[in-house]
């Protein structure tokens, strides 16, 4: 069971829920395109700083970090013991996300005015009442045949049209996919019902694998899309010959995958490769070029 399953299962359920207008019908994979990208120049790096630090004791390593934080510097030390063949830096930033912590029962509220750097998670709520103020429509929408499609009008924020329509434009130019939005914005009270829904056929604590809680959700931020191309399934979006060309292409426009298989201590959520948040393309290329989350890169200090 996946995110946008239980999306339209609750369009369908419960129709007369205010902005609720999802609906599904197409369940075929679609074509697929292997062309490559020739304008893709991004590279991914997993080399790590193996500069030599040998001389220097583990705090003077620390230290040395630039985002290292002094009230962290015992946390550090205690994930650096259980995860010895990690670098410096990766202990600082792995820390700084506070994923060595057990998760909150009452999240930090989100101070405001949000970026395009706002981490929304399961460490970080936006109050009930937030709503983007700049908000337009998506600018390729899914439509009725696509399967899981939110039917209702589509919205994210302003800042992020035009990245996103640049990426639809360079996803057609350069890999002849057709790439369309299945959800965006969805207000607290819409993602309250989408977990409740969740709740009908999971348990919470499977629900809160895939489903972010109210408030906790980066679609409320305006920020997040729910992309697939094609006719194919969103939740099989990443069986494409050239999904890996999709996530660099996507970095160069300021989106980034937000949710990687490999980052779900971090994250808190399930690998999701339809879930794109945009956050402006100096970070996207980093994070993507480094594969970090975008709670590594803030915890690397970066801030807009
Ligand atoms: N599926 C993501 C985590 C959300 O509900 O926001
Ligand atoms: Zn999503």
């Amino acid at each position: 069971m996946t995110e946008m399953l239980i999306v339209i299962g609750l369009a369908v359920v419960l129709i007369v829920l205010p902005g609720c207008q999802g609906k599904s019908s197409k369940e075929d994979n679609g074509t697929q395109n292997d062309n490559s990208s020739e304008k893709a120049t991004l590279k991914r790096s997993d080399d790590k700083d193996d500069s030599s630090t040998e001389s220097a004791s583990p705090e003077e390593q620390l230290e040395t970090v630039s985002f290292y934080d002094d009230g962290k510097k015992d946390r550090y030390a205690a994930y650096w013991k259980d995860n010895p063949n990690e670098s410096a830096e990766e202990v600082v930033s792995y820390v700084n996300t506070d994923a060595d912590e057990p998760l909150p029962d009452d999240p930090e509220e989100i101070s405001m005015p949000t970026t395009v750097l706002t981490i929304a998670n399961k460490r970080h709520a936006l109050p009930a009442d937030y709503e983007p103020k700049d908000m337009v429509r998506v600018p390729q929408p899914c439509s009725e045949s696509d399967f899981s499609c939110y039917l209702g009008d589509q919205f994210i924020q302003e800042v992020a049209y035009q990245p996103l329509n640049d990426w639809t434009d360079a996803v057609e130019a350069e890999l002849g996919h057709t790439l369309k939005t299945i959800a965006a914005y969805r207000s607290y009270s819409y993602q309250q019902s989408v977990f409740d829904y969740a709740l009908t056929s999971m348990s919470e604590e499977e629900a809160r694998k895939v489903i972010a809680m109210p408030g906790l959700s980066e679609h409320q931020l305006g920020l997040a899309v729910d992309v697939t191309v094609d006719d194919v399934r969103y939740d099989q979006l990443e069986s494409i010959s050239d999904y890996k060309v999709l996530l660099e292409i996507a970095a160069q426009y300021g989106f980034i995958l937000r949710y990687p298989a490999d980052k779900t201590a971090i994250t808190g959520y399930d690998h999701e490769s339809w879930h794109f948040r945009y956050v402006g393309e100096e970070a996207a290329q980093t994070i993507y070029q480094n594969n970090w989350t975008l709670e590594e890169y803030v915890g690397r200090g970066n801030r807009s």
